[in-house]
């Protein structure tokens, strides 16, 4: 006899007893419910928890699931490289296949090497833009996020009040247990601001040897930059022997196959594409210029590998997942679909009188509390009511539209898949609707 799913709140309270928070990561927990789901299933654009309640997603795995879930070009894929064992550790055919088209529709990528998670693969950019350049600071802006680990979790989010335009941050460490000596190796200045980079560039350009971004910086709810800044950064990391490193974790695949990079028209040196890449098999692909990416190991002394690092499953679904994307029309639904969530959004709040801005691009959007003005940059985000936010996400889960809440430290990111139909997105506005007319409480 098949054992009884456990409930939500059966599974919630048995979960405190064995993971820290009850869950295996922090940012399981939406902050705004204050705990996180337990999934049974998930399947196209929706969510079933264990107590059988239904929601629309717009979180998608924190935007992994970017064709949706259970897409059968992915399925089919991973079921092909299940049932040739569960390996780790070998090359396989699809291996050479995923990096050649890496090389096709990628701008930046010469060459590609495969790692497990997002913190993974900008830990790598760092260290071979420190190799390449043999200058040890990087240069990092406020309100950009590039995971967990010593050298980078620095200003994701802090100061949460405004600079000075035009200067140097100091380095505010993120995360307890961090090394003080690492604060010497990070510069961090306000994003789009030409007069800090130059400052900075000025300053320290002898000793940095990286400059990182997000290139659309959907940590924050989507800020986009404007070319001529993306040229301008380009110029300066060539002019001072840096690397340019985009972290297309997020950004990978929203707004075309080419990414931001093909986006703005602007190539980096090195890159990483996580999330959408593999939809939702875990795995970043590292991209960049031949004699960047040819530091690394056995060509050269820069260490890049691992037991798990290009797994097989990840890699057959990363290599489905973009021929997916790259047929004729996908983008056209995409875009189409965000718009209508972005839109009927905006009208909702407004018919109902709630001061809140919706922005986004290509498959990925923001939604901001306490005013309708465009966020425009990381200081645009900080006078944000988050307290309005947290009652919007409770009463949309409540009607059943999933949407995630990072904290009250950032602004988040939601978005579409390809498996949003135009009758989901439509479905999920009355959702949100009937959320907004029962009261945000
Ligand atoms: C831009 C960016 N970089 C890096 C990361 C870290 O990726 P991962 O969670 O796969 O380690 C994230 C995760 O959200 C991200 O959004």
């Amino acid at each position: 006899m098949e054992a009884k799913t456990k409930t939500q709140a059966e599974l919630r309270q048995e979960a405190e007893h064995y993971l820290p928070g009850g869950v295996g990561g922090a940012g399981r927990i939406n902050s705004a419910l204050g705990y996180a789901f337990y999934i049974k299933e998930a399947k196209g654009c929706r969510l079933w928890d264990t107590d059988g309640k239904e929601y629309i997603d717009f979180n998608l795995g924190h935007g992994s699931a970017f064709l949706g879930y259970q897409h059968p070009a992915t399925q089919a894929a991973a079921e092909k490289a299940l049932a040739a064992g569960i390996l780790a550790g070998y090359e396989t055919e699809n291996h050479v296949q995923l990096a050649k088209r890496v090389t096709e529709i990628i701008p930046c990528a010469e060459r590609v090497r495969y790692g497990n998670t997002g913190s993974e693969g900008t830990m790598i950019c760092v260290r071979l833009a420190r190799a390449y350049t043999k200058k040890d600071k990087i240069l990092k802006f406020w309100g950009h996020f590039h995971g967990l680990y010593d050298y980078m979790m620095y200003n994701a989010h802090t100061p949460m009040t405004p600079v000075e335009p035009g200067s140097i941050i100091e380095p505010c460490q993120e995360s307890a247990g961090m090394p003080a000596v690492n604060d010497d190796l990070v510069v961090v200045v306000p994003w789009k601001d030409e007069a800090a980079l130059e400052q900075a560039l000025a300053q320290h350009g002898d000793e940095i040897g990286g400059i990182i971004m997000e290139p659309i910086n959907y940590n924050q709810g989507c800020i986009v930059a404007d070319k001529e800044y993306m040229e301008l950064v380009r110029r300066q990391a060539t002019a001072h022997n840096i690397a340019l490193i985009y972290d297309e974790v997020l950004s990978a695949f929203r707004t075309g196959p080419d990414c931001a990079q093909g986006y703005y028209g602007v190539t980096p040196d090195l890159c990483v594409l996580g999330k959408a890449v593999a939809n939702g098999g875990a795995m970043v692909v590292l991209a960049g210029k031949k004699e960047v990416m040819e530091l690394v190991g056995p060509l050269g002394e820069v260490a890049q590998s691992g037991t798990f690092t290009g797994n097989p499953l990840a890699v057959a679904t990363a290599l489905a997942s973009i021929e997916e994307l790259c047929k004729p029309g996908f983008y056209d639904h995409i875009y189409a679909a965000s718009e209508r969530m972005v839109s009927g959004l905006s009208e909702l709040f407004a018919g109902a009188g709630i001061p809140a801005r919706v922005q986004g691009l290509g498959g990925r959007f923001g939604i901001f509390f306490g005013s309708t003005k465009p966020v425009e940059r990381f200081d645009d985000t900080l006078d944000r009511d988050v307290e309005m936010r947290s009652r919007f996400v409770r009463a949309a889960a409540d009607k059943g539209v999933y949407f995630h809440d990072y904290g009250s430290l950032v602004a988040g990111h939601h978005g579409v898949s390809a498996s949003h139909t135009m009758a989901d997105i439509d479905e999920a506005l009355n959702r949100v609707e009937s959320a907004i007319k029962g009261g945000l409480s």
